[in-house]
């Protein structure tokens, strides 16, 4: 059967599950808020109602809501005493935000490369990018699956660093049944729209650190203290707050996330088997410790030797002809970014001087997942039926099969 990319039938033409799935809940939430006239954070419950639930399902105590996960990073960094000119250790593939984060709280990211079997911040390459100026590790607890704890842990200990967890895309995950988001000093999530707890747009700090919490509650707030007068700032901050509205469906996007999950991460455990069996297809192995992955993404390594060489554009390209949705994912490393190769972080772009020359980085495995292997389903595919899962193999294989007669590749 030819390929849907040579002019022939796909494999499928039906459409996968969209995103966000929501319901009655959503709309009594929002109709609730809105009629109760209390829209802002500081008028109503909703919020707060939702830091403690988000908070207690984390095993932390403080829970600080605000407009955004990368607002989360960036205040967290502060609050937990991340000061101009230090060094924070973040992973070379992953969101702009990780880096971003750091840059804004005036600190200077510096980039590690990845493992290759989970796709997260390599240990190893920490421990030989510490420098007497390094304060913070910030590891991302990519596409729903933690880091590895215990070692990041390790050498935090051993060269007295702070861990904040970039736990945007891991909501519910564990680490030894242990959740992650305040294992380390602080963590953060985000809410926005493509992820898997979504309010359109939102963020969280989670801690059991009480100077981090009050520092982080007071900095999205104006700088203000919980008991001082309205008019009356104590420290450095601005307004980061969160709406009820947004509040309001987050308690009901909350409210049905584990049964979601639960669907996600069956996919996500038949979809491994089934491509596991496929040369050239190598999905991110499951290690034992990650006792919860929160499966924002699936991701599978792909080898262009066993399809006739095709480039891991042109494969996409395949895949996608033939009905199955496919990302390239992240598709130049950070430390490449021309904002960072540039230094571009002050105002209209203008260089800022800072001692690091992000020109000499070079981290093997981010260039290899950006360029040649890394691909990714995002989380909505694996809301999918079972026979949504054996399209997507069917896909692969057939691509496998005609790969001789992709011409351009
Ligand atoms: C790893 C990572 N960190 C940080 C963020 C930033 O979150 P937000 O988009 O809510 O600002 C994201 C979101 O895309 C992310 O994926």
């Amino acid at each position: 059967m030819s390929l849907a990319i040579n002019g022939g039938a796909p494999v499928r033409t039906k459409p996968f599950p969209v995103w966000p799935v929501w319901g009655d809940e959503e709309i009594e939430n929002l109709t609730r808020v809105i009629k109760s006239g209390k829209w802002g954070r500081l008028a109503g419950k909703e919020t707060e109602t939702f830091e403690n639930q988000f908070a207690a399902a984390h095993d932390a105590r403080h829970g600080i809501a605000m407009n955004s996960g990368t607002t989360a990073l960036r205040i967290a960094l502060t609050a937990a005493d991340i000061d101009v000119g230090d060094e924070v250790i973040v992973p070379a593939y992953t969101f702009i935000a990780t880096a971003s984060a750091v840059v804004e709280a005036g600190a200077i990211p510096v980039f590690v490369d990845i493992d290759p079997d989970t796709y997260n911040i390599d240990p190893q390459a920490i421990e030989a990018a510490v420098t007497p100026r390094t304060r913070a590790i910030m590891p991302v607890h990519f596409a729903g699956r933690p880091a590895n704890m215990d070692a990041l842990q390790k050498i935090a200990q051993k060269h007295d660093l702070i861990i904040i967890e970039d736990a945007a895309q891991a909501w519910g995950a564990s680490w030894k049944n242990r959740p992650v988001g305040a294992i380390g000093a602080a963590g953060c999530f985000s809410f926005q729209s493509s992820k898997n707890v979504n309010c359109g747009e939102g963020g969280i700090i989670l801690t059991n650190d009480d100077t981090i919490a009050k520092f982080a509650r007071s900095h999205h707030n104006c700088g203000r203290s919980e008991d001082g007068l309205w008019y009356e700032h104590f420290y450095f901050g601005g307004n980061y707050r969160i709406t009820e509205l947004q509040s309001a469906v987050l308690l009901a996007q909350y409210d049905r996330y584990e049964e979601l999950k639960a669907i996600r991460q069956e996919n996500f455990a038949l979809l491994s088997e089934l491509l596991g069996d496929i040369d050239g297809i190598m999905p991110l192995p499951l290690e034992k410790n990650v006792t919860s992955h929160a499966c924002h993404l699936f991701i599978f390594r792909y080898q262009k030797e066993h399809f006739a060489g095709i480039s891991k554009t042109k494969f996409i390209e395949a895949l996608r002809k033939e009905g199955i949705p496919t990302s390239p994912g992240y598709s130049i490393p950070l430390y490449k970014q021309p904002v960072f190769l540039n230094k571009s972080f002050g105002p209209r772009g203008k260089k800022i001087e800072m001692d690091i020359d992000y020109s000499v980085d070079f981290c093997p495995e981010s260039e290899k997942a950006c360029y040649e292997e890394a691909i990714w389903f995002t989380q909505n595919i694996l809301l999918g039926s079972e026979e949504d899962m054996h399209d997507i193999v069917a896909a692969i294989e057939k691509v496998q099969r005609e790969a001789p007669s992709v011409v351009s590749r």
